[in-house]
């Protein structure tokens, strides 16, 4: 078993977008109360924001987050949460079935995000509301003076308007679970008229279409075909979620997933392109992969909160803990993703803190990293430059569910500013290690500057509040002569290996 890989400076794919190591807070479970929010906490600062949590999100470097919603935002009231605390309501929270007391709104949240140093990608609910709903949003956030609702922003004490760029137009409208979920005729018209009414407002914004929830929808790809066709003309993303899980314990199986978003990606630029063409349109549809992880650990605790317990405030929901295995397929996702810069320009971890996160938090207790903060800090803090068209062999092997899956997956980074290459890679072999050469021969006199790796024995190793159990480690071997890297992938592995 073996791969060999040449990368060239001159094999260019696409500037990366950072947005792509993006991620997503909703208020749901205990993201925002007792994740990011909790006054009281020893580590909270004078806002009640917990200094634990912003410290491992700037060590992330995450440059957009997603918010409020997912789900919660189909019927959420945005002036719930703005102005005087002792004012706001609290509400039965329909999507999560939990209690939302309103103490962080959009004005806290956006705070939090300029401490953390991320952008705020806004969703506007489009499921229980409407048009003008979503412009008096955009109005509040965006104008910036002497009208009602920019007005009322600098009533609340916000005087700047956040200038908040990325909106998304909804959010999963096509699934039976949303609340107000619409067919694609009826989500097209109303995104069409609101995008028309927003881009009226501020010309400047981007706007998310939303796709469908998931290949797994009968209606996909022809929910993004006439949607898009409805939208085309005033959005520029269309929106792709997907979720993995290892619910038949075969890692093998597992590991092969991301074929399938390598697969998703294609076929929704395929769709996005088809409907270019009908309109004779100009412009391209890029992918905002607004949520992608692995999820189903907690799938039948949840199901127990929110039927036997609801309205609680942040109950522990989707609190999945994620095992050395899912961070190898996170690992492979953001290597997926880097591999599709050239129309992927913006992606999402969902979520961040606590849901389905890198990010835990004990309500007593410190903060801690799961396994999967490791690839994303990685794939953020090193896959940002040109991304390089891997000339790839990797010998395969089938699986369950797949053919002819890659050994071996990698992709790698050209950062001119720092004039450093970042190869990513991971080897799916469970048994073992595999010999891996490169050729780097257009970087002239490039050295190894190191090899990190995730491996461990024990694909089911978690991490927890006391144990970092699975860390980065130091590959020493991998060397570089005459322009070709060599190294042994050591099995079941992700790696980075930093070249300059
Ligand atoms: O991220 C968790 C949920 O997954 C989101 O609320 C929803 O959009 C998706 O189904």
């Amino acid at each position: 078993k073996y791969a060999k890989m040449v990368v060239d400076k001159d094999f260019k794919i696409a500037e990366i977008d950072k947005r792509i190591y993006g991620s997503f807070v909703e208020h749901l479970g205990r993201a925002v109360y007792e994740g990011i929010y909790q006054p009281g906490h020893k580590s909270a600062d004078d806002h009640g924001f917990r200094r634990d949590v912003m410290d491992l999100v700037k060590e992330l470097e995450v440059p957009i987050i997603r918010y409020p919603g997912g789900n919660f935002v189909s019927n959420y009231f945005w002036e719930d949460g703005v102005g005087p605390l002792a004012e706001r309501p609290k509400r039965l929270e329909l999507a999560w079935r939990s209690l939302e007391t309103n103490d962080v709104g959009l004005n806290e949240f956006a705070k939090w995000s300029a401490f953390v140093g991320s952008e705020v990608m806004m969703a506007v609910n489009l499921g229980t509301r409407g048009v003008s709903d979503a412009c008096n949003l955009l109005e509040y956030c965006n104008h910036t003076a002497g009208t009602k609702y920019s007005d009322l922003r600098i009533k609340h004490g916000v005087k700047e308007p956040h200038k908040i760029k990325t909106w998304c137009l909804g959010n999963e409208m096509d699934g039976p679970w949303q609340l107000g979920s619409k067919t694609p005729v009826e989500y097209g018209r109303i995104a069409y008229e609101t995008a028309k009414a927003m881009k009226l407002i501020d010309p400047d914004i981007e706007l998310v279409s939303c796709g469908s929830s998931g290949t797994f929808m009968k209606s996909f790809p022809e929910w993004e075909a006439v949607t898009l066709e409805h939208t085309y003309e005033h959005v520029d993303f269309v929106s792709l979620h997907q979720y993995f899980g290892n619910a038949d314990k075969d890692t093998s199986n597992f590991l092969a997933k991301s074929m399938e978003t390598d697969h998703f990606i294609k076929t929704v630029i395929a769709t996005c392109d088809y409907v270019k063409a009908k309109k004779r349109g100009k412009k391209n549809i890029n992918l905002s992969f607004d949520e992608w992880n692995v999820w189903y650990h907690s799938n039948q605790a949840d199901q127990d909160i929110m039927k036997k317990n609801p309205w609680q405030k942040a109950p522990g929901l989707l609190e999945d803990i994620y095992t050395f295995e899912d961070a190898l397929l996170v690992g492979l996702m953001l290597i997926t993703f880097i591999k599709h810069a050239d129309r992927v320009k913006m992606a999402c971890l969902a979520q961040l803190v606590n849901v389905i996160a890198p990010i835990m938090t004990e309500a007593d207790g410190p903060a801690w990293k799961q396994t999967i903060f490791y690839p994303y800090l990685h794939a953020s803090k090193f896959g940002r430059g040109i991304a390089l068209q891997p000339v790839l062999y990797s010998t395969k092997h089938d699986t369950k569910d797949y053919t002819d899956v890659n050994d071996v997956e990698s992709v790698a980074v050209y950062n001119e500013e720092r004039d450093e290459v970042t190869i990513f890679a991971v080897n799916r072999d469970l048994q073992d290690a595999i010999d891996f050469s490169c050729d780097v021969r257009s970087f002239e006199n490039f050295e190894v500057i190191e090899h990190i790796m995730l491996a461990e024995d024990d694909l089911l190793l978690v991490n927890s509040a006391v144990k970092q159990a699975v860390a980065p480690k130091q590959q020493n071997t991998t060397t570089v002569e005459g322009g070709i890297l060599t190294t042994s992938l050591m099995k079941a592995s992700w790696n980075v290996i930093r070249l300059g």
